[in-house]
């Protein structure tokens, strides 16, 4: 009997050794940690159960019959809990094969993802893997169709996140292009379709992996990656952080936490943070950390769209999405990648059902033909629809400029906003003052001192907060060092909100 239980830990050490040591120490000295290494930090300590260790490849091709198998196949599969909350998880292994995929390495990844929607729990894949297994062919790419389907799946129903931990291609930047956050690690995780060598072969291009498809490519260009970490602990304590804000579901609602901030915190500071010219920024950062609790921010995308702010906070212990204009960059104008990157936040918040608070600071959308041909009306009526479907509770503060358009997508009352404050400083018109005498008074232009009148005039009547407040589009006019309280307790009055949609099979998102 004790020769049997040994065998068992023999196999269990033989399969945690995964590629072998030379692997895992290449592995290492890539500054990498291992697929269990991984694992072991992102759980709870002693929290992972680890499913199908001893599976193994079933090819026969290109000599795989006479190389001795590596049970697992090349992914570390299982649950665990973050936080005592049920997670599952995927890690690939780079020492087997790359990481790359074969038929039952799919077969392990899909398991989890079906068990993961049974149980209605996250599922996070940690990413460090080459695509299809070449030897497997075809195999491989049903393997890829089968996990693409799941994701789909499973998209509104369960959160999916996508860690990106090494060079990855095919399959391997698909799947976490169908789940809902991909997050990388700098310098040492890359991610593209195909890799540099075939990009020289097909299209003669000579680039690094880091110009093709580094951190610092997806997180400012591309926008293919919500954000980017120094290195692996760092991403993956990160990732602890980030599932403390997510629900496990599409129906459990946002997780309470113990918040030692109280609600009726005032904050005198931000009385004074406008400043007195219209044109001059401020940052709009220092407004959201100041209203949630502890100051404790989860910002989505930080480095793509800075003209736009967006990420998780909580408010009285529980999560809030925080989508907000920056006025430090671009005077926080709406252009076709804010509008994409805050379209895109406002659904999964919606999804899985996360109050939204809307800080809005707008002076319009960009004009110009670079915008225009890139499609702007498009990209600008995603978030437009986004926030109309919304059944969330929306609460939306109004600090400075809510002009045109712009006013109305943010989260106004016309399309659904529950509880619109403004501060005493905002102004929502439907432009600036010059922009509107000089469009209105046209005759007066050669009179300069017709102009300032004018201009003063429009100023006085439109630039306030009070012409939409006289029509209830806003609901008051707030003191800005009672943000804090004033949002906690619309978000508390707002908590079982319930707003029927029609029925349809589903929307058509301008995509
Ligand atoms: C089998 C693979 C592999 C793969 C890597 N390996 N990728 N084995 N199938 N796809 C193996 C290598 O042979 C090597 O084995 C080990 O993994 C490490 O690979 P290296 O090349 O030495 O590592 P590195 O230099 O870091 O380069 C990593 C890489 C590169 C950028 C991922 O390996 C690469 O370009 N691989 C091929 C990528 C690719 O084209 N995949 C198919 C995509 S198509 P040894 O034994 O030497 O350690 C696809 C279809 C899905 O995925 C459908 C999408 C819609």
């Amino acid at each position: 009997m004790k020769d049997i239980l040994e065998k068992l830990d023999v196999r269990r050490a033989n399969a945690r050794l995964g590629g072998g040591k030379s692997r895992i120490e290449a592995q290492h000295k890539r500054g990498k940690l291992t697929a269990r290494e991984r694992i072991a930090l992102l759980l709870d300590k002693d929290s992972f159960e680890e499913f199908d260790m001893f599976v193994e490849h079933r090819c026969v091709d290109f000599g795989m019959n006479d190389q001795p198998k590596t049970p697992g196949d090349g992914v570390v599969t299982g649950w665990g809990t973050v936080n005592g909350r049920t997670v599952f998880v995927f890690a690939k292994d780079f020492t087997v094969f790359g990481g790359s995929l074969s038929e039952t390495h799919a077969q392990k990844i899909v398991k989890v993802q079906d068990m993961a929607m049974k149980a209605r729990a996250p599922i996070i894949g940690l990413f460090d893997a080459g695509g299809a297994r070449i030897q497997e062919g075809v195999a491989s790419l049903g393997g890829y169709g089968e996990v693409f389907k799941r994701n789909v799946i499973a998209s509104g129903v369960i959160p999916q996140i996508s860690v990106i931990m090494g060079p990855c291609a095919g399959g391997d930047v698909y799947s976490p292009a169908m789940t809902d956050f991909i997050f990388m690690v700098r310098d040492t995780s890359y991610m593209f379709v195909t890799g540099p060598e075939v990009v020289k072969t097909v299209t003669n291009e000579v680039v690094t992996a880091e110009e093709l498809g580094g951190a610092s490519v997806h997180t400012t260009k591309s926008s293919v990656s919500d954000g980017a970490f120094e290195n692996d602990v760092e991403c993956i304590l990160q990732m602890r952080r980030l599932i403390d804000f997510l629900p496990s579901n599409n129906q459990v609602g946002v997780p309470e936490w113990p918040s030692f901030d109280d609600i009726e915190r005032e904050d005198l500071s931000l009385d004074t943070l406008i400043p007195d010219h219209p044109n001059k920024p401020y940052d709009m950062k220092e407004l959201v950390t100041k209203v949630v609790d502890e100051g404790d921010f989860f910002e989505i995308s930080p480095s793509f769209a800075k003209n736009i702010i967006t990420g998780f906070a909580r408010i009285a212990g529980r999560t809030v999405g925080v989508v907000a204009n920056q006025p430090m960059v671009l005077a926080g104008v709406l252009d076709s990648d804010a509008s994409r990157k805050a379209a895109r936040f406002v659904r999964f918040c919606d999804a899985f059902e996360i109050p939204i608070l809307t800080f809005v600071d707008v002076p319009g959308f960009l004009p110009g033909t670079a915008q225009e041909y890139g499609g702007l009306i498009k990209h600008g009526a995603k978030l437009l629809f986004a926030y109309s479907q919304c059944t969330v509770p929306l609460v939306t503060v109004i600090t400075r400029k809510a002009f045109g358009g712009a006013y109305d997508v943010m989260a106004s009352k016309h399309i659904g906003g529950d509880v619109n404050y403004a501060w005493p400083t905002a102004q929502v018109a439907v432009m600036g003052a010059k922009g509107a005498v000089e469009i209105i008074f046209r005759a007066d232009i050669g009179d300069p001192e017709k102009i300032a009148a004018r201009t003063k005039e429009y100023e006085a009547r439109f630039l306030s907060p009070f012409v939409a407040a006289e029509r209830g589009y806003i609901d008051d006019v707030i003191m800005p060092h009672a943000t804090r309280r004033r949002i906690a307790r619309a978000l508390a009055m707002l908590r079982e909100k319930k707003v029927e949609m029609p029925a349809k099979k589903h929307d058509n998102l301008p995509v």
